[in-house]
């Protein structure tokens, strides 16, 4: 059994799945560790947005097929509110476009994407822990099918959420931290229903936010703003709906359609970042490093954007003995992801109701609205953030 690997990643999310497939495209051999099953992996349901930098690394990397086929190119979207829609035309501003495609369907493709090379992953590992980061051999314990193993490597990357292993293990004192919880949440709903607009809606109403986006011709995926320790069980489909009525109901008389609500849930929503991004010969990349609230549809991409210049950065160490890539990743990565804390923190903001906001922040709330939809130079700054600033 191979006891060495030039890459040990941990977590098979999107950072690191997507990890794996751009190293091996470099030759550069990995393993993905995953403490979940792959029907789970597969099967979580989170974001649905990718933006232009993420829909291109899909399609120059031979995993764009099935998005392009199934997923939904959009070159707007629509801010509603006092009763009216106003349309942000994203490529008309920034020739850029994003694509409606499930998170969990980039997932599938970048499995099935390593299965098709033999590459390897194990889902279902427990136990796993990270040891001589701060060396130039560090190594990588886990249990797997009931036994332990231990595997040596020259680098760790960790892709394991907020929740992983990777970021506690590099010592608190080189650490910082930089957050932001909110008090409020979303509710998510997948309905069976047709599409009730073209381009996604982003609502702000006196009730809260709501946002109506879609994942098929049959399938819609719907949201608003709740308390964060709602119990998604407890909401009937009627409830539901007159919420989502409320928030959306437009003066043109324009009304959601409606279906059957088959999966319910509710979303804490935080803006988290930790510096720096390495220690040693760990890298974090994706939700291990970072969190956004969801209203900039950002959270993915960022996860991408993180790994796509790990790639580079290690494809220079071991093709070309360059180390500056790595050297500078942590740096580099961090002035792309405070852009996109920045755009959804001001997006989340700008669009949820603040129940601690006074009257007086209410109208600045309202009149920043008005003016990020009649002004091009305020829409293209939310278009530009949307469907997300260059890789570089
Ligand atoms: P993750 O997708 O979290 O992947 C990490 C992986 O590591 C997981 O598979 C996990 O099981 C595994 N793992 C964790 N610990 C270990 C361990 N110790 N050992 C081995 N494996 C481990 N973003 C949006 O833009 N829009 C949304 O609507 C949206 N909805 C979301 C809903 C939820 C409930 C959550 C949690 C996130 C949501 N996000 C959303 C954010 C977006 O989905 C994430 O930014 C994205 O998944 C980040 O990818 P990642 O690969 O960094 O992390
Ligand atoms: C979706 C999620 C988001 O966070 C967002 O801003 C737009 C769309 C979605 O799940 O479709």
């Amino acid at each position: 059994m191979r006891t060495h690997y030039p890459v040990v990643i941990v977590g098979a999310g999107p950072a690191g799945l997507l990890l794996s497939h751009l190293l091996h495209l470099q030759g550069i051999e990995s393993i993905v560790l995953e403490s979940r099953t792959r029907a789970a992996v597969e099967s979580t349901i989170r974001a649905g947005v990718l933006e232009q930098g993420t829909m291109d690394i899909l399609n120059e990397t031979g995993v764009g097929e099935r998005m392009r086929r199934e997923g939904a190119l959009h070159h707007g979207i629509e801010l509603a509110f006092g009763g009216q829609r106003h349309r942000i035309a994203l490529t008309e501003l920034t020739g850029r476009a994003i694509t409606v495609y499930a998170q969990h369907e980039v997932i599938k493709d970048l499995i099935a994407a390593r299965e098709a090379v033999q590459g390897d992953i194990l889902f279902d590992v427990s136990d796993v822990s990270v040891h001589d980061i701060d060396s130039t051999k560090p190594s990588v314990q886990f249990t797997v099918d009931g036994q332990v193993r231990r595997l040596t490597c020259d680098f760790i990357a960790g892709c394991d959420g907020f929740h992983g292993v990777c970021r506690p293990a590099m010592p608190a004192s080189v650490r910082k931290e930089y957050q932001r919880v909110y008090p409020f949440g979303w509710f998510g709903v997948l309905v069976e229903a047709p599409p009730s607009s073209d381009e996604l809606i982003y609502a702000a109403h006196e009730r809260g936010f709501a946002l109506i986006s879609t994942r098929s011709p049959t399938v819609q995926r719907m949201y608003f703003q709740c308390d964060p320790s709602e119990r998604a069980e407890t909401w009937s489909d009627e409830r539901i709906w007159q919420e989502l009525h409320m928030r959306t109901e437009s003066d043109d008389g324009w009304r959601l359609k409606e279906g059957p609500i088959f999966q319910k849930s509710v979303i804490a929503m935080r803006s988290f970042v930790a510096t720096p991004m390495q220690y040693g010969r760990l890298f974090l990349a994706g939700d291990s490093a970072h969190i956004v609230p969801p209203t900039g549809a950002k959270g993915m991409n960022q996860a991408v954007a993180d790994v796509w210049r790990l790639a580079r950065a290690l494809d220079d160490f071991f093709h070309r003995d360059n180390e500056a890539g790595l050297h500078g990743y942590s740096e580099a990565a961090l002035k792309r992801i405070w852009r996109a804390e920045h755009f959804s923190y001001w997006m989340t903001r700008m669009m949820h109701r603040l129940d601690d906001a006074t009257p007086f922040e209410q109208q600045m709330q309202r009149s920043e609205l008005e003016y990020v939809v009649s002004s091009r130079a305020a829409s293209l700054m939310l278009a530009e953030n949307y469907v997300g600033l260059p890789l570089a």
